[in-house]
């Protein structure tokens, strides 16, 4: 039998990050995580099973050639075995955000890869299952199979259970409808992967541990600020959050840093809107580009604050999105 799917899915921004994982094999994480999916810089990807000698992957009408096609191909080879197939396919992706630079592409990449793998292949999989998937190939990716306030439950044990127990699921407060103002302060594709630094932060940082309690107690309250719908709660504690992680990464030997000079003058910025009075929290991923959290009301002010600084940033604004879907072909 042959199948083909197409899905698309958009990037998630941790407000409670997930950095480290217990089990790397599986994507078992040490700490759950928290996000937001977003409504801008969608990948869509079909997957159509072959009768070829080997998968052929496409990204942005560019053949997939080294570790970018292992990587699928490790991938699908997860999908075909739980579906009990052998034969190759075809993946062809789009996505029209930047790549590489913090900016989510893994996250929407393996969530579109999953859905429309699992039913190209014959899977019949729910949200929690896909999630699940979605997280073999890229942490993040979990949690872009729901829209809207999501979370990834970091489970417990490894292995089987391990497995089992580590999904993502969708917490509501979408009506809080907040913005988040994108300031991209460079496009170019990271030096050190977010796996790696990860894996160095883990290994090597004598602050890891007490970085990973102290986001365990900020994801509680998270959940918290979520549940009662409380915007500045939510930025206050992503940004302690984020804050930390990059202090935890420059303490891995040798040091990490994503932050640049341009990230810094974003930082100072959103700073000066909060002494303002203006509702505006920043978190930052593996990359140097700050993510603004603010009301939908104060989006446009806090755009034009960012884009004030020069010509080193420019800023998209993303909303509340959907989670991952199959297009109708
Ligand atoms: C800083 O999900 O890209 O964005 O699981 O190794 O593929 P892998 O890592 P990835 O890491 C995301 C790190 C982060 C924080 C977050 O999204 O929670």
């Amino acid at each position: 039998a042959t199948g083909e799917a197409t899905a698309l899915a958009y990037p998630n921004i941790a407000l409670v990050k997930y950095w480290g994982k217990r089990d790397e094999t599986m994507f078992l994480p040490v700490t759950s995580s928290l996000s937001m999916t977003l409504d801008i810089f969608a990948t869509t990807t079909t997957v159509r099973v072959t009768d070829g000698p080997a998968d052929e992957i496409e990204f942005n009408g560019t053949a997939a050639t080294g570790s970018a096609h292992t990587r699928i191909e490790r991938f699908l080879d997860l999908v075909r075995a739980k579906a009990g197939r052998t034969e190759r396919a075809t993946v062809v992706t789009v996505n029209d955000g930047p790549t590489g630079a913090g900016l989510a592409s893994s996250a929407s990449g393996f969530a579109a890869l999953a859905t429309a793998a699992a039913t190209a292949y014959g899977l019949d999989l729910d949200g929690r299952a896909l999630s699940r998937l979605a997280r073999r190939g890229s942490g993040s990716a979990s949690r872009s199979i729901f829209g809207g306030f999501v979370v990834w439950h970091a489970g417990e044990g490894d292995g089987e259970a391990g497995d089992l127990s580590s999904y993502a699921e969708p917490i509501g407060g979408d009506e809080l409808d907040p913005a988040l103002v994108v300031a991209v302060v460079n496009q170019t594709a990271k030096t050190v992967s977010s796996r790696d630094a990860m894996r160095a932060t883990t290994q090597t940082s004598p602050f890891y541990r007490p970085w990973a309690e102290s986001s365990m107690l900020d994801f509680d309250e998270m959940r918290r600020a979520v549940a009662r719908g409380d915007l500045a709660a939510i930025g206050e504690i992503a940004e302690r959050n984020a804050l930390g992680m990059h202090a935890t990464m420059l303490t891995a030997r040798p040091g990490i840093r994503y932050l640049s000079p341009h990230s810094l003058a974003v930082l100072d910025a959103v700073q000066a809107l909060r002494a303002d009075g203006v509702l505006a929290y920043a978190t930052i991923d593996a990359g140097p580009n700050v993510k603004v959290l603010c009301t939908r009301a104060d989006a446009a002010r806090v755009a034009a604050t960012v884009e004030s600084l020069g010509d080193f940033v420019t800023t998209r604004t993303a909303h509340i999105g959907p989670g991952a879907t199959l297009l109708p072909d």
